[in-house]
């Protein structure tokens, strides 16, 4: 699909992305944007430099492509100078590759972190309260009347809630439980972010009134290390980049510290979960339950994973909001057009 065909600059997107506004940008800016319709969902590297072809001044990618050393010297080739991922993370482009070809990398922080944390908060109630077990139950018509034990769940007000990484998602998410639903909040963030610290100051006031109602104050503390975390939390969200330290951060000895009827969120990125250990830990321990949106190979999951009751897994929706995505696929067409143009790179994960 080809947008302004006399446009000065060919701006490639791999995938159509929602709405018109991104298009609009580049287009108002004498782009001539092409939008690549294969029905294929991953595309592999060659069909990305099919893409690129002999002129392309920027392209927008998404998070199931691999941008390295060979897509970033192909686009260079090409007269490139920027790409940007439509994504906040990143761990899918070799941004020293993209720096030693002159290629600019944008990604899109900010428009997801409310949606992103909206979708842990669902995933972390849907685990408490058994909502999609019940929901299989009741479609099977099984349900014949109501019964004191009738998928008896986690009361969430009273229990802590852990977090670990407190940059903007996690935060957001801590807030939520905390605001919302009266947990206690333990968290721990590996690169020592102080974000979720401005919050706990911030929200002081929220102490006072719960106090000042006759009701339990929450309580809120950083962690000295994600074990303290993990064994001390009844729900636990993860939040972390995925880098090479944050790889199976939670593996099987960290698996085996959690409560045996923790709640384990995963919205950030499936490698940092070991994923095998993981479906063993599920079996042995039937009131341990997950809720996830990412997995170790998506878009598989490792086998045992689908059978298991105690897991809930949706493919990789948590930024998926109408204004989220329309606002991830703008601001990725301002990254790149920042670059051509020579207008600062809004989403630079290099600042
Ligand atoms: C991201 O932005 O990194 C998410 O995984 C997809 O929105």
């Amino acid at each position: 699909e080809v947008w302004n065909p006399n446009g000065k600059y060919r701006v490639v997107s791999t995938k159509p992305m929602p709405g018109t506004r991104w298009i609009n940008l580049l287009v108002d800016q004498d782009c001539r944007v092409e939008i690549c319709t294969q029905k294929k969902t991953i595309l592999s590297v060659e069909d990305i430099i099919a893409l690129i072809g002999d002129k392309c001044d920027g392209v927008i990618g998404q998070l199931t492509e691999d941008w390295g050393e060979t897509l970033f010297s192909a686009l260079s080739r090409a007269g490139g100078k920027a790409f940007s991922n439509m994504a906040v993370g990143y761990n899918n482009v070799d941004v020293n590759a993209a720096n030693k070809y002159g290629v600019a990398v944008g990604n899109t922080p900010g428009v997801l972190t409310e949606t992103t944390a909206e979708l842990a908060a669902s995933l972390s109630l849907s685990a408490a309260r058994r909502i999609v077990e019940a929901d299989e139950f009741m479609r099977a018509g099984l349900y014949d009347g109501w019964l004191p034990h009738l998928f008896v769940g986690n009361l969430l007000k009273g229990q802590t809630v852990g977090v670990i990484g407190a940059g903007r998602i996690g935060s957001a998410y801590a807030r939520m439980m905390v605001e919302g639903f009266k947990m206690n909040l333990i968290y721990f963030d590996l690169y020592q972010s102080t974000r979720l610290e401005k919050f706990v100051t911030g929200t002081l006031p929220y102490g006072e009134f719960l106090k000042a109602n006759g009701e339990q104050p929450v309580t809120w503390k950083r962690a000295s290390s994600m074990d303290e975390v993990l064994r001390e939390a009844d729900l636990i969200s993860l939040h972390p980049i995925l880098d090479k330290t944050t790889y199976h951060l939670v593996n099987k000895e960290r698996l085996a510290m959690m409560k045996k009827e923790a709640i384990l969120i995963n919205c950030s990125r499936g490698p940092v979960v070991d994923e095998v250990a993981l479906v063993e830990h599920l079996k042995h321990n039937p009131k341990f339950r997950v809720g996830l949106d990412v997995f170790e190979d998506e878009p598989y999951m490792k086998p045992g994973l689908a059978e298991m009751k105690n897991a809930i897994v949706v493919p990789h929706i948590a930024s998926a909001s109408k204004w989220t995505r329309e606002g991830m696929a703008s601001l990725a067409a301002l990254n790149v057009l920042g670059k051509i143009k020579g207008y600062p790179v809004w989403g630079d994960p290099n600042r």
